[in-house]
């Protein structure tokens, strides 16, 4: 009885949103603007790709030194269910998955425990909790090398090409099944899949960020890392590519941006705005930016020179991917709105930050 009292909630008490992986580079984020919006957010996270920097920093934007952390592995069912125990969870944001593309190839078994498991306990412990809003971080991987561009929600799935891509696709399908499962029920499951395009840049407080381990796979990171040298030289993969400057084309999002659509899908869950029980969005910015223009749009907004190669392609990598963001801006009120050159600026402060700079 006791503990039912602890959980009867006003229409006027914020909602509370658990972000599993919340101590990483866009749970962090996600976190503040949740936060900014008037969210209470619950934070678990096993620290396995991350320390405490960004959590930190979380803090000292948003002011709130009391911000509910569980350092525990959504592996552990035990762990997960003490959470919902112990919090009246309106909606999950689930991050907390292994994301290294290589790694995954190289630890198939790892990557498909890591990432299933840790999702399928929040989606049984959402379900045993009276249901419960759930978001799922998708990725725009699961396109593959799609035939026409700009990609829509629409736009068939291609098989994986990698364990890390599978399980994004696996997820989504899981998700799907369980909403479809519960929907009667007296506690449904309700979800929302965003895919998201590339993600890049920090807070403009430099006080959040990319925070990579060891030599970053992704672009931005080793742009930066290469800038302030710790790395010698960015390798460009492959100029050779069937576009304008034989480089490839991405979709690369603003991190703040991004995180302003989780806030905006939360906000449409947790208000009953959905329109189906499981909706899938883009997140992405619908431009194409080549890897050349990347690099000397960095180059350009900083004003410095980059230390920069050719070299050959590398394996796996798409041509060209963007998005058509329409079913977003549409439907969740959302757009991307920081420019390229501030989205570089706000990566390069971040660097310096980091630098002691
Ligand atoms: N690139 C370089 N040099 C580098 C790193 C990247 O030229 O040192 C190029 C890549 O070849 C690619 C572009 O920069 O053309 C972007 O590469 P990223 O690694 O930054 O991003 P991806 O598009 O490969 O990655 C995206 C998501 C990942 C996801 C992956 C799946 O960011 O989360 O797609 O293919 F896993």
């Amino acid at each position: 009885m006791t503990t039912f009292v602890r959980y009867v909630k006003t229409q006027a008490m914020a909602k509370t949103v658990l972000v599993s992986g919340g101590a990483g580079y866009i749970g962090s984020h996600v976190t503040v603007e949740l936060i900014s919006a008037g969210y209470e957010v619950v934070v678990a996270d096993n620290m396995s790709n991350c320390d405490m920097t960004c959590f930190e920093g979380v803090k000292k934007i948003t002011g709130r030194n009391d911000i509910p952390f569980y350092q525990i592995d959504c592996c552990d069912y035990a762990a997960v269910t003490r959470l919902f125990d112990e919090n009246r969870i309106d909606a999950v944001i689930h991050f907390a998955a292994f994301k290294a593309v290589g790694e995954s190839v190289a630890e198939p078994i790892m990557y498909y425990r890591n990432n299933l498991v840790s999702f399928l306990n929040i989606l049984e412990a959402a379900k045993t909790h009276g249901g419960c809003n759930v978001l799922f971080s998708s990725s725009a991987t699961v396109y593959g090398e799609a035939e026409v561009l700009p990609v829509t929600e629409q736009t068939p799935r291609l098989p994986a090409t990698s364990p890390y891509g599978n399980t994004k696709q696996m997820c989504e399908d899981i998700l799907r099944d369980v909403v479809l499962a519960t929907a009667t029920s007296e506690g449904p499951v309700k979800g929302i899949a965003l895919r998201y395009f590339n993600p890049i840049g920090a807070h403009p407080s430099a006080l959040i960020g990319e925070l990579p381990r060891g030599v970053p796979n992704n672009l931005v990171p080793f742009i930066t890392q290469t800038a302030i040298g710790k790395r010698e030289c960015l390798s460009i993969f492959g100029n050779d590519y069937d576009t304008e400057d034989g480089t490839c084309l991405r979709d690369y999002i603003d991190i703040v941006d991004l995180a302003k659509a989780h806030v905006a899908a939360v906000s449409r869950m947790v208000d009953g705005r959905m329109k189906e029980g499981y909706e899938i969005f883009n997140v992405g910015t619908g431009r194409p930016v080549s890897v050349y223009e990347l690099v000397t749009a960095f180059e350009k907004v900083n004003g410095l020179k980059l230390n920069y190669k050719f070299a050959p392609r590398r394996p796996g990598d798409v041509v060209a991917i963007w998005a058509d963001t329409r079913l977003a801006n549409d439907e969740l009120g959302w757009k991307a709105e920081r420019s390229v050159e501030d989205t570089l600026a706000s990566a390069w402060a971040w660097e310096r930050h980091l630098a002691g700079k």
